[in-house]
This record gives structure tokens, sequence and C-alpha cells, in this order.
């Protein structure tokens, strides 16, 4: 299952990711569409990196992730906000839970890249539109095909901490548009070095597709971004697109 070893080392991957300033992004996109929200459902909110940001800026959250391990990082992190924070471990493409007048959804880094079939992002997205209110707001993003292909394609990353080193292979198939992440990483135990593998399978995406799908469901004001830009717009080389629309 992917990120259940991961989970073990996802924070220490994400050290240099400044997630306050992902979670201000991703909020003034939700502001420009429509009023500031009460509640935010988040989906793959992982071991609660923006989950966190989000509660501290005084929402309440629903975060959806189907790692256990990830999910009990999260509840460890975010443990002081009580009430305000919700987890369900559930997988997005059998989202099934009774949950009506949502007022924002978002989702950040990747989530929907591991929905490696386009019908499965199309059931979620439609599964929620009745659930959230009448101008609510949907903000998500996608790694680019651009990123997938070109930018990790069919490299090889590692690095080494004091006591893990991982090594990270990537082979990327141009036909179906998938790209494989070998991921063996190998932590220091008393006198040896334990060796964890999991493979992860990403699908990219282009902008257009998922517009498109956005447009299909019904919501409206689709906006596009690239690479946390203030304004509108994408191009070739953009690494991170973002989407934001309401209902
Ligand atoms: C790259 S992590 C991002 C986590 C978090 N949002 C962050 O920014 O650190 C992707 C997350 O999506 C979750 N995920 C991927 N596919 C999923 C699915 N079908 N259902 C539920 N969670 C999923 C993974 O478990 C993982 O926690």
């Amino acid at each position: 299952m992917q990120y259940s070893v991961l989970s073990q080392i996802y924070d220490q991957l994400m050290v240099n990711v400044d997630y306050e300033m992902w979670a201000s992004y991703i909020e003034s996109l939700i502001l420009e569409q429509g009023p500031k929200p009460q509640n935010i459902l988040e989906l793959g909110c992982g071991s609660g990196n923006v989950t966190e940001k989000l509660l501290e800026k005084g929402y309440e959250v629903v975060g959806i992730d189907y790692s256990e391990e990830m999910l009990e990082i999260a509840e460890e992190k975010t443990e002081e906000f009580g009430n305000n924070i919700i987890y369900i471990q559930q997988d997005l493409r059998e989202i099934d839970f009774e949950v009506y007048e949502i007022d924002t959804v978002i989702s950040a880094n990747d989530t929907f890249n591991y929905m490696t079939d386009i019908k499965d992002i199309e059931h979620v997205l439609t599964y929620l539109y009745p659930r959230i209110k009448k101008g609510g707001q949907l903000v998500f993003d996608i790694s680019s095909q651009y990123k997938l292909e070109k930018v990790l394609g069919n490299n090889t990353y590692g690095e080494s901490f004091d006591d893990m080193v991982y090594l990270w292979e990537n082979f990327y198939d141009k036909e179906q548009k998938l790209i494989n992440m070998e991921i063996n990483f190998f932590e220091k135990s008393e006198k040896e070095y334990k060796r964890f593998s999991e493979t992860h399978i990403q699908k990219a995406y282009t902008a257009e597709e998922i517009k498109e799908l956005l447009q299909k469901i019904g919501y409206e004001n689709i906006k596009v971004y690239a690479d946390f830009e203030k304004e509108e717009g994408y191009n070739n080389n953009s690494q991170r697109i973002f989407f934001s629309c309401r209902k």
C-alpha cells in the first residue's frame, strides 16, 4: 500500500516544503472564489501538514486519506485542535460519507495524480458536488505532465540523513502517462540498516482535461494557476497546476 512505510519518512522528505506558504496560497485562491469558509474538507490530507496550517488559521477541517499510517501522524500533529479536526480513513475512489453543506473542498500536493484513472477523479468530484454549499469553493493541485515526464521522469534521487538514506528511482511510461516511483529507504537501527521499499504510481493529466471535467460536472468560474503564481495561467514548463472553482 502506498504511504504505508513511506509515512515514516514523509515529513523528513518534505522538510524544505513551506507549508505555511502553501496553505496561505490555497486560502488566497479560496477567498478569490467566494466567502471565507468555516469548514474545509481536505482530500488526501496525509500527515496533516496543510491541515495543521489551516487549523492554525481558524478553519474547521475534515481530512480524508486512505493511509492509516499517515493519519496517525496527522492526528498526533494536530491533537491540540480538538474538535476542530476530524480524520476519516477512506479511499477517495470509493468516497462515501454523509456530510452536506461543505463550505470548501481542497487538496494539496499530488493527491489527484495518485488517482490513475480520470474516472476516479470524476467520481470524487461528482460525489462532492451536491454536498458543497452553493457558492462553495474547490481548490486543488496536480503535478503537471511536464514535471512527471521531464523533471522527475527517468531520474534517480537520493539523500542521506544521520539515521536514514533513501533512493528514489523513477520510470515514466510515455504511452500510459504513468510514472512509477520505486522508493527504497534504509533506516539505521543499532548495528545495521533496515531496508524498506514502496512503489508509487502517479498519472499525468493535462490542465485542459481536468478543466473539461470540472466544467462537465458543473463547477463554475474555473481558474488555472501554476507554481504558486498570483496571476492566472500556465505554460509548458509549469510544474504544479492549481485549479480553483466554485459550485
Ligand atoms: C503527496 S501526499 C500529500 C499529503 C498532504 N496533502 C501534504 O501536502 O503533505 C498524497 C496523499 O494522498 C493520499 N492518497 C492518494 N490517493 C488516495 C486515495 N485514492 N484515497 C485517499 N487518499 C489518497 C496518500 O495517502 C497521501 O497521504
